[in-house]
């Protein structure tokens, strides 16, 4: 069966479901969305679902693992959102700069044109390098330094920029603030229990597995 249609199969099983009992998830609410009123077209449905599992799974996930890396290494600032919940926002901007989970997109030059004072031919490619604009000297004071305090952390562009800046890149911030502030509140005690494996890959990528003990109160 070709992947696509094992999307569909997958998705058109997981419709039903929800459609017949709604549990208030993600998944219902694209099950029974009608937007401006109508009932979505199958291939609309499958896409949506499909954004969801692919560009909105392995990054939120990529940042978390690799904040939760970082903030084991640091984990004064880890308790300090306990202290101050508030940090929560910028904490989780840092991270999002800080993990970069989208490496890279290649953009096409439709007509000749420069930047930053070099030529790109028409057809000529010009790779945007996420990691690199997110150390960037220029933009960030001390960028090799993770800190949730940092005030220049929401000049990230993990999320890119101009038309095709991410379309949930609101939903990513939210879901990364909600659970590293539970995480704050509930964790008592948390420790390495080995060391971090990072995934071998150049477009999305990050920490695979990140063992770990931890107590909650
Ligand atoms: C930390 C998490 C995330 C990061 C770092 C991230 C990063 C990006 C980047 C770099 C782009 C391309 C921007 C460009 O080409 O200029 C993008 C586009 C996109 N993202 Fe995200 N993303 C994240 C989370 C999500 C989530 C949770 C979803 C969906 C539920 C999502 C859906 C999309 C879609 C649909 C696009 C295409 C937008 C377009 O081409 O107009 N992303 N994202």
């Amino acid at each position: 069966m070709s992947r696509r249609l094992k999307f569909m199969a997958y998705f058109d099983e997981l419709t039903q479901d929800r459609q017949k009992c709604p549990t208030g998830d993600l998944a219902s609410v694209i099950a029974n969305g009608m937007p401006g009123g109508h009932v979505m077209g199958d291939a609309e449905r499958l896409w949506y679902y499909i954004i969801v599992a692919t560009a909105g799974h392995d990054t939120t996930s990529f940042a978390l693992s690799g904040g939760l890396e970082a903030l084991l290494r640091s984990p004064d600032q880890l308790w300090a959102m306990r202290d101050e919940p508030a940090l929560a926002a910028n904490a989780a901007e840092e991270i999002i700069r800080w993990t970069t989970p989208v490496r890279h997109f290649m953009r096409y030059a439709t007509r000749p044109t420069s930047v930053e004072g070099f030529d790109v031919a028409e057809g000529g490619r010009v790779l945007l390098c996420y990691p690199s604009a997110n150390r960037d000297e220029e933009v960030f004071s001390d960028p090799d330094r993770f800190d949730i305090g940092r005030t220049d952390a929401d000049r990230l562009l993990s999320f890119g920029y101009g038309t095709h800046f991410c379309l949930a890149a609101h939903v990513a911030r939210r879901e990364i603030r909600a659970i590293i502030t539970r995480l704050a509140d509930q964790l008592e005690h948390i420790e390495p229990a080995g060391p971090a494996e990072w995934v071998s890959a150049y477009f999305v990528s990050g920490v695979k597995h990140l063992p770990i003990r931890y107590r909650f109160t």
